[in-house]
């Protein structure tokens, strides 16, 4: 008799922030896998497609609306989600959005406002769903945090708060969840090109790259694709049972150099 059960072999997997960038690499990939999948983000209409996308190429996808800072909205995804694919074994928490303010230029609201987002929208997304998961004594929760937890960066300090406050959530929660079947990971992204800061115009982009620069933080101008982020997150979740990975980060590779 295995000292685990092996995975089953279907896995539905909840998408959160899967209009866009990773989620969406994320929604597409498992998808590919074999994981039927429920895609949610405030644009349903973006999920919609996306989803169409996988039931074109032969997998199965649900979309719905939802909304990570309302938590009758989370309640709605997650029943309408588990009432189209089953009970869900893989959530993954992706949606976020990112302003370039400095910490003391930001009033309280807009400071709590991502702090809802990033990090509440998180706790919402496990508070729905990881009690049915400890019941059945399996499932996999991916949280999305940042390498910003590592090396904090100036102009997203409401996010870096946050971001921390995820990592910090997440090792309790692994700590609690320990003995269930259930495990809690982190996945810590760096640069990637996505949706995310693309509202920032171009002289503020430019000013905060050069505050980046002046720290240390941007050593080579490559981004990772949100495909190779959904790679790590896909890796995470078909890990066998018997092991877990806590925690992933994943930093784009430099160009390899001539040998001198
Ligand atoms: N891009 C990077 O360099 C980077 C680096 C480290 C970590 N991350 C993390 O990666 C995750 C995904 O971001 P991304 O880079 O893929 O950016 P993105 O392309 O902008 O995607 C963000 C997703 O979050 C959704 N979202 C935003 N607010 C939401 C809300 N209140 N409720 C539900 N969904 C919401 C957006 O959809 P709607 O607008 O349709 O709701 C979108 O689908 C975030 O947690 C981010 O912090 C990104």
């Amino acid at each position: 008799m295995p000292r685990f059960e092996p995975h089953p072999p279907r896995r539905p997997a909840l998408i959160a922030g899967a209009s866009s960038g990773i989620g969406a690499a994320t929604a597409t990939l498992l998808a590919a896998n074999g994981h039927p999948v429920a895609l949610g983000a405030r644009r349903a209409d973006r999920c919609e497609e996306i989803a169409a996308g996988v039931r074109a190429a032969g997998g199965e996808a649900f979309a719905h609306p939802l909304d990570v800072a309302d938590s009758d909205s989370v309640k709605a995804f997650v029943a309408a989600a588990t009432e189209a694919l089953g009970d869900p074994e893989i959530v993954v928490s992706s949606a976020g959005d990112l302003g370039a303010e400095r910490v003391h230029e930001l009033d309280a609201e807009a400071f709590a406002a991502q702090v809802q987002v990033h990090l509440i929208g998180a706790h919402r997304l496990v508070s729905q769903v990881v009690p049915g998961m400890v019941a059945r004594r399996r499932g996999d929760v991916v949280l999305v945090s940042s390498d910003v937890v590592r090396a904090p960066r100036t102009r997203m300090g409401a996010y870096v708060a946050a971001k921390n406050g995820i990592e910090g959530m997440a090792q309790a929660l692994r700590m609690e969840l320990e003995g269930t079947g259930v495990r809690a990971s982190v996945v810590r992204p760096g640069p990637t090109m996505t949706g995310m800061g693309m509202g920032w115009g171009a002289e503020t982009t430019a000013e905060v790259l050069e505050e980046w620069v002046k720290w240390g933080l941007a050593r080579h101008p490559y981004f990772l694709k949100p495909e190779q982020v959904a790679a790590a997150i896909a890796a995470v979740v078909a890990t066998p049972r018997g092991a877990h990975l806590t925690l992933v980060e994943v930093q784009p590779e430099a160009a390899v150099e001539r040998p001198r």
